[in-house]
This record gives C-alpha cells, sequence and structure tokens, in this order.
C-alpha cells in the first residue's frame, strides 16, 4: 500500500529540537504549565511573528494551544453560536467545519474555482458577507489545493472587511513555510495593518519542524480575543504539554535550516508530481503555490466502470477505486467540501511517488 492521505511531513523532528523535549523532562519540565502556554514559549512565539513575519504581538496576545486544529476549535467555542454565520472557502480544512457545526453556527461555503487556482476572491466573498457574519476563515498557503492569496487579492479582501467592521478574520498560515513564492510570504495583516485588532493568526510547528506528534499550535491576535481562547482551552484541556512547549521554544528560536532544505526537497517532489499527474489522460492538477498536496480533477473519471463493473459514481468512488485497485491510499475532495477531485500529499520520498504516480496511471487505465 502506498499511503499519500495523510496530511503530515515525512521528515524527523530536528535532532535539536528532540534533544530540548529529552532535557525538559529530565529537568523536571514535566508539570502544568500557565494555561495560555510558557511565558518563554510566547515569548519565542513573539520573536518568530517578528522575524519571520515583520509582525509585533505582546505576550498577551499569544496563546498556546495543543495543536492548531485545537485552537480552531476553541476559536469557534469562545466565539460563535447559533445564527452566526461563518465564511468558509471550499476546498477546506474539515475540522473547520466541524468547529463551525458544533457551536450551532451556520457555515457559509464559499467554493472557490478550480481556474483561478482556488483562492478566496473578494468579489465574491462579497456576494456572501451579511449582517450575521462572524468571521472569515482565510487559509493560505492552503490545505487541500496548496493556494496562496496574493497581496492584490488579499487587498482587495481587507478593502472589502472595511465595509463590514464586525467580521473577524481567522487567518490560518500553518503553512507559510512551505511556500515557492518569489515574494515574502503576506498574510492578511502585513497587507493590512488597520485589519490587526480583529484578525486572529494560526500557525504551529506541525509542519514547519516535522513536529505533528508533539501538538503546539498558537493564535495571535488582539486580546480580548486571545483571553476568550485561553478561557475555553484552560477550562477544557488545561494546557498544551510542558514537555512540547519547551521543545517548541527550540524549534522557533533554534537554527532555521531544516525550513531551507525541506522547502527544497518539497518543491522537487510538487514539481514530480504535477508532472506525472498531468502526463495521465483524464487527470489534471495545478502547480500549487504553497502547502505539500495536489488537488487533482477526476471528474472525467465519474460514470465510468473498474473491470469489475462497479460505477465510479462520484470521487469517493475514485478513491475506493484507487485504494482497492492498485494500493494507493488517496483523500476524496468532498471531505474538503469540493467533490470532483483527489488531495495526495507528495510529503513522501521521490520514490514513493514515483511508484504512486505509476499506481495512479494504472488504475485510471483500468477504468471504462
Ligand atoms: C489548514 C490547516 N490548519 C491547521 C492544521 C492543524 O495542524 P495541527 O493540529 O497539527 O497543528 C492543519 C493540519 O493538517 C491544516 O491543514
Amino acid at each position: 500500500m502506498v499511503y499519500l492521505s495523510m496530511g503530515e511531513p515525512d521528515f524527523a523532528t530536528p535532532e535539536h529540537v528532540k534533544q530540548t523535549g529529552i532535557r525538559a523532562i529530565q529537568r523536571g519540565e514535566t508539570r502544568y504549565t500557565a494555561m495560555d502556554g510558557t511565558v518563554q514559549l510566547k515569548d519565542a512565539i513573539g520573536r518568530k511573528l517578528l522575524r519571520d513575519n515583520r509582525l509585533t504581538y505582546q505576550r498577551h496576545q499569544i496563546t498556546v494551544t495543543a495543536g492548531g486544529t485545537q485552537a480552531i476549535f476553541n476559536v469557534m467555542l469562545a466565539t460563535v453560536g447559533p445564527g452566526d454565520e461563518v465564511i468558509l472557502p471550499a476546498p477546506f480544512f474539515q475540522p473547520y467545519l466541524s468547529a463551525i457545526l458544533l457551536c450551532g453556527a451556520t457555515p457559509v461555503i464559499l467554493p472557490t474555482r478550480e481556474e483561478e487556482g482556488f483562492m478566496p476572491r473578494a468579489k465574491r466573498i462579497a456576494e456572501v458577507v451579511t449582517e450575521k457574519t462572524r468571521w472569515l476563515i482565510l487559509n493560505s498557503p492552503s490545505n487541500p489545493a496548496g493556494a496562496v492569496i496574493d497581496r492584490t487579492e488579499l487587498a482587495e479582501i481587507a478593502a472589502l472587511l472595511r465595509q463590514h467592521p464586525d467580521v473577524l478574520v481567522f487567518s490560518d498560515d500553518i503553512y507559510e513555510s512551505i511556500y515557492y513564492g518569489d515574494e515574502p510570504f503576506s498574510n492578511i495583516v502585513n497587507v493590512a495593518p488597520d485589519l490587526a485588532d480583529r484578525t486572529l493568526i494560526l500557525n504551529g510547528i506541525s509542519k514547519a519542524y516535522a513536529m505533528t506528534g508533539w501538538r503546539i499550535g498558537y493564535l495571535a491576535g488582539p486580546e480580548p480575543l486571545v483571553a476568550a481562547v485561553s478561557q475555553v482551552t484552560a477550562t477544557s484541556t488545561f494546557t498544551a504539554s510542558s514537555i512540547a512547549q519547551a521543545a517548541a521554544v527550540e524549534a522557533l528560536d533554534g537554527p532555521q535550516a531544516s525550513l531551507v532544505t525541506q522547502n527544497a526537497a518539497y518543491r522537487n517532489r510538487r514539481d514530480l508530481m504535477v508532472d506525472k499527474v498531468n502526463q495521465i489522460p483524464g487527470l489534471h492538477c495545478r502547480t500549487p503555490d504553497g502547502a505539500f498536496y495536489l488537488f487533482i480533477n477526476c471528474s472525467q473519471f465519474v460514470g465510468k466502470r473498474t473491470p469489475e463493473g462497479t460505477l465510479i459514481s462520484d470521487d469517493l468512488g475514485f478513491v475506493l477505486h484507487l485504494l482497492n485497485h492498485a494500493g494507493l491510499a488517496s483523500v476524496q475532495g468532498s471531505a474538503f467540501g469540493m467533490p470532483g477531485f483527489i488531495r495526495i500529499a507528495y510529503a513522501a520520498s521521490e520514490e514513493t511517488l514515483n511508484e504512486a504516480a505509476d499506481r495512479l496511471a494504472a488504475a485510471c487505465t483500468a477504468l471504462r
């Protein structure tokens, strides 16, 4: 079986970070921490935001969670309920939808267009924003499409938001370090500093430092919002792991060389897979500007039949065919709110990717 279904780096956590975690255990840093994160970690996050994002946040504007996914849930739990609307561009990272629904709020799913690189457009956001809109979710680079919202579009979104002063902005930057653009990465606060007082930035160490199992995420934004989220964390999980927090300080403050080498490796893998996928008749995908996913259009295979005669009735049927016929694990686009596609994660060795491409081609050829 070849697994391209999981959204996590295949690299190891850097050795100096692992050793810091071990030393934290040996030093006895094994107790509850401050509920919104250790002072050391919040300060390291502040330094990171200044160094990488040219943004200034103080300790009280930062809160630490047990992974970015928990941050998403805690933000929604702290801020929305029945009657509130949350604009969620599709395709989206599925926990956003779950968190919105769990809180009884209304997800306003806004499909993006393949021909526009799956980028959320200000003019289409304008069509769905209402007096009930509480949040606009922006995720750039995005999971699953790898879409990057460029500075021009960010400026247009900011201009729209200025007409709607009550809408909060959730800027999910978790893939910022896996980015292939020529210009420096920008989020909406970089482009529109006046929106800082209603934007929450989400980031974490999972993707950048290959630390998905350590479970550290963080939010930076205006103090009242951050304090409300910290309350939810404090009353639900107390704190993120003390050991993982100590290691996260080293990840953020220590040598950053692995980011550069990994980015180069991801870019090579992206180019390899985009090329291979686009050579398979019936499939096509765009070259994404960030993250480590390809969002592949498989709609031409819907309506075809497997050699056993099973009808491929949708993208899930196609994914099951890849699994059964070729031993290739991927994820159906409908799980991200956009049917007719599959997502593969190319965070795997070139050998694995070559094998996956061969299996994908064979599985497609088998359909009639
Ligand atoms: C868009 C996006 N945001 C947030 C996360 C959360 O990652 P974690 O919970 O590992 O910090 C993920 C993980 O896949 C993601 O794809």
